[in-house]
């Protein structure tokens, strides 16, 4: 496990935006799993400014996210297709047909899960996966939990998720209670990881994930296993490793 130290959040997202556009330019054909929330969101926005100088072709890039709220649309704005498609998707010349999520008004909840672990199975997992996480420790939407969740699964989200989701929605009862997510299977399948946390707020349950003892009790902890993660973390989110 590689630990990079960033200043703070704008340096942060630059150095995940110039490992991101790496990838790109080292294999045009990269399958990139992406990640939503606000850790990788102004990284998103320096590739747009990548894309925009020329700098960068995503015409034969194809991305998987991580994971959707059960029962939002693409025309929900908390959905997280509409936030790759707002933030990054309709500012590049990416192949919208190659861009995936779960799909969050799926009329059967275990076709969804299926249909998404057949579709890495299909892809040879990604090249590269974005990972935020969250402050219990979840990553994608692994939650806390008796045992690692294998496979793509709809969850009951955390109530701490919840209050954390919450500033996102008009109120509290807004926020879905269910989601999909790839499992650690699918997490697992990445060629590399790049982990991006951000602050203070963050930086105990990062203590307990790279440090502390491999349990689905936090489950970013399991990323101590995976042969090629980067952790790319300011300061602010390093201060209790030290
Ligand atoms: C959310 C998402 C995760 C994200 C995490 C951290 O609930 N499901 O994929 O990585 O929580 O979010 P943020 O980067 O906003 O702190």
């Amino acid at each position: 496990m590689h630990i990079i130290q960033a200043i703070d959040y704008n340096d942060l997202s630059k150095k995940a935006a110039d490992r991101i556009a790496a990838q790109i330019r080292e294999n045009p054909d990269s399958v990139l799993g992406l990640a939503t929330g606000s850790s990788p969101l102004a990284a998103y926005g320096l590739l747009i400014r990548q894309y925009e100088q020329g700098k960068l072709d995503f015409s034969r890039i194809t991305t998987v996210n991580l994971d959707e709220y059960r029962g939002l649309g693409p025309e929900n704005s908390q959905s997280y297709r509409y936030y790759m498609d707002r933030n990054l998707f309709d500012h590049v010349n990416i192949d919208k047909s190659r861009t995936f999520l779960p799909d969050g008004l799926g009329a059967d909840p275990e076709a969804v899960c299926r249909g998404y672990d057949q579709l890495l199975e299909d892809l040879g997992g990604t090249d590269l996966q974005l990972l935020g996480l969250g402050h219990n420790g979840h990553i994608g939407f692994n939650e806390p939990a008796d045992a690692f969740p294998r496979d793509t699964h709809c969850v009951n989200l955390a109530e701490s998720t919840i209050a954390a989701n919450r500033r996102f929605f008009q109120s509290e009862a807004d926020v879905p209670r269910q989601a999909y997510t790839m499992g650690i299977r699918g997490i697992f399948l990445a060629e590399k990881i790049l982990l991006l946390v951000s602050g203070q707020a963050k930086a105990s349950i990062l203590k307990a994930a790279l440090c502390g003892p491999i349990t689905p009790r936090v489950p970013a902890s399991i990323l101590q296993l995976h042969r090629d993660v980067t952790v790319l973390a300011d300061e602010a989110a390093l201060s209790e490793l030290r």
